[in-house]
């Protein structure tokens, strides 16, 4: 992994456009495949998203490679008390998937949410089918809590 040269930016406009242009859906994050459709790209779909998630408890990061987005992570549920906040990543498309840039965009947002934010665990749940994530997440140091309507959750605490 160590020479995976990725960044994580924070998320702007211009970023979240470029990203949804080359957007596709993964089946992976669908537990009702009914629900499942390709994605279709509008400036209006990436406009609305982009203005819905700017909230003080959410830290929106693309992962560039080079000057490209090629995926999304978020820092989500930021709880400046319990000092704890919650993952969650999807990248651009399958041509960036499996060649190591989700585990260490992931590894970049924990070091991020502790070393920047102040957080002393981070907190992840997958869908039961999404077993790829659930292995980066183990694979990170990841303890797995437990498995409730659907969903595995999983937690890391700072060392
Ligand atoms: C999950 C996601 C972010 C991972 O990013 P990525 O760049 O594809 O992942 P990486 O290449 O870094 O690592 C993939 C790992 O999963 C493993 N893997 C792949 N398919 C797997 C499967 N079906 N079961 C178990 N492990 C699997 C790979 O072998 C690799 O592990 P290794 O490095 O130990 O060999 C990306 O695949 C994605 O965007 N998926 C769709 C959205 C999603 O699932 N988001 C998470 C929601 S909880």
């Amino acid at each position: 992994m160590g020479n995976i040269n990725i960044e994580l930016v924070p998320m702007t406009r211009e970023l979240c456009h470029g990203l949804f242009r080359e957007w596709e859906n993964d089946p992976d994050i669908y537990s009702d495949m009914s629900l499942f459709k390709p994605f279709i790209y509008t400036e209006e779909y990436a406009d609305k998203y982009f203005d819905s998630k700017q909230k003080p408890n959410r830290k929106m990061m693309v992962i560039m490679l080079e000057d490209k987005p090629i995926g999304e992570i978020q820092l989500k549920q930021i709880d400046y008390d319990k000092k704890e906040c919650t993952l969650s990543i999807h990248m651009q498309n399958d041509s960036y998937k499996g060649k190591g840039y989700g585990t260490t965009a992931e590894k970049l947002a924990v070091e991020y949410a502790f070393s920047e934010l102040g957080m002393t665990a981070v907190n992840a749940d997958t869908i039961i089918k999404n077993k790829r994530s659930q292995h980066i997440l183990e694979k990170m140091g990841f303890k797995f809590l437990k498995e409730e309507d659907g969903f595995r959750f999983f937690r890391i605490e700072k060392e």
